[in-house]
């Protein structure tokens, strides 16, 4: 019988984001800097068995439901398909999807959706390649592109596509982004850019806001609240565009947090978990589990790391400090 994550503010931790690299191929400039990060070395990692052992331990004796392989870049990780394959295989299995830039999915597509992986979501800020190559640091749109066309013909769908704006960047393109998902049945949803690049160049007042997001989109579409905004404990609120089927999401972290609704863990690449994005502390799995720990204390571990989650991210309390680790390296 599962034991579940419960936090004390009563909230269930069903959805795990497993971390499978901190590196990545582009440069983001809201993420990183241009001569990338002190990267987690090998024997930091854990191994493709390790992984699938944690992943086993939270599918069948803490009660997750929803596993999401994030990085960095997770279609960088040698062991990918393996290891989805691995955690298809699970009983119960839980729902299987990928975080990416795209980059490399046109080659891996068909071979993750085989494993058992069910739905990719794909981050694409701009539809100019020379904007993207400001952004992001390397002339790979097309790639992208190709990737999320290879993730649909691959059935790995809803492709859901996330975008953060930058004011003077890419904030002009968010009525244009929106037509071209809708035009091929992609899901878009804008995210509040947030403080945690690794550069701590964030600042409140430069971020482009949903309610701005909204506005701009307005102008060109009509919005209507969908009937649940918020799909259970998803981070998107989401709207129907031009009455449906098409629709909008807006992830809104800074300006209207989700914290309350949270049902989240996470587990980075060198075994740690965190009970939040923003969590200043961590608990360290990977130890116990070389050390021979037993699927018990593991998961007793694991428990005990969610129970001290606190209520919210607190990003507009004045004594807020960024975690130490960037988006990078939690896993987004
Ligand atoms: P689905 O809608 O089920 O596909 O999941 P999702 O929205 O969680 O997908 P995705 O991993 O693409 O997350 C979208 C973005 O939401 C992330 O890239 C983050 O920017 C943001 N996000 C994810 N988790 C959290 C969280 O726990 N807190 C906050 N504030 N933002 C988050
Ligand atoms: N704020 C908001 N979103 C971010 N992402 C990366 N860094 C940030 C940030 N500081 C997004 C990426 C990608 C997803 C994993 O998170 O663009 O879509
Ligand atoms: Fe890479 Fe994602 Fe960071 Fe961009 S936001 S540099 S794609 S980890």
């Amino acid at each position: 019988m599962a034991t579940v994550l419960i936090d004390s503010f009563g909230r269930t931790a069903v959805d795990l984001r497993v971390s499978l690299t901190d590196r990545c191929n582009l440069r983001c400039t809201y993420c990183m800097p241009e001569e990338g990060l002190q990267w987690l070395g090998k024997p930091q990692l854990l191994t493709d068995e390790e992984i699938v052992r944690l992943v086993r331990i939270a599918a069948t004796d803490l009660g997750v439901t929803e596993v999401r392989f994030t990085g960095g870049e997770p279609l960088l990780r040698p062991g990918l398909v393996g290891i989805v394959a691995a955690c298809a295989a699970l009983e119960p299995r839980p729902e299987l999807s990928l975080t990416t830039n795209g980059i490399g999915l046109g080659r891996t597509a068909a071979a993750l959706r085989s494993a058992g992986l069910d739905r990719v979501n794909v981050s694409l800020d701009t539809l100019d390649p020379e904007v993207f190559a400001r952004l992001t640091r390397r002339h790979r749109h097309p790639d992208v592109l190709s990737g999320m066309a290879a993730a649909e013909e691959a059935g790995l769908t809803p492709v859901k596509v996330n975008t953060v704006l930058m004011r003077g960047v890419n904030d002009h393109e968010a009525p244009d982004l929106l037509a071209w998902c809708l035009e091929r049945g992609y899901e878009l949803r804008f995210i509040e850019q947030m403080p945690l690049d690794a550069q701590h160049g964030w600042d409140r007042s430069s971020m482009v806001t949903a309610e701005e997001i909204l506005d701009s989109l307005a102008a060109r579409f009509t919005l209507t609240p969908e009937p649940a905004a918020r799909r259970g404990a998803a981070p998107a609120e989401r709207w129907l565009v031009d009455g449906g089927p098409g629709r909008v999401g807006v992830i809104a972290s800074v300006t209207r947090p989700f914290c309350r609704a949270c049902d989240r863990t996470r587990l980075t690449a060198d075994g740690q978990v965190r009970n939040c994005l923003f969590a200043r502390g961590e608990t360290d799995l990977r130890t116990v589990l070389r050390d021979g720990g037993s699927d018990a204390e593991i998961a007793e571990l694991w428990r005990a790391a969610m129970w001290g989650k606190k209520a919210g991210a607190g990003i507009d309390d004045p004594d807020f400090l960024q975690p130490d680790r960037p988006m990078s390296a939690i896993g987004g």
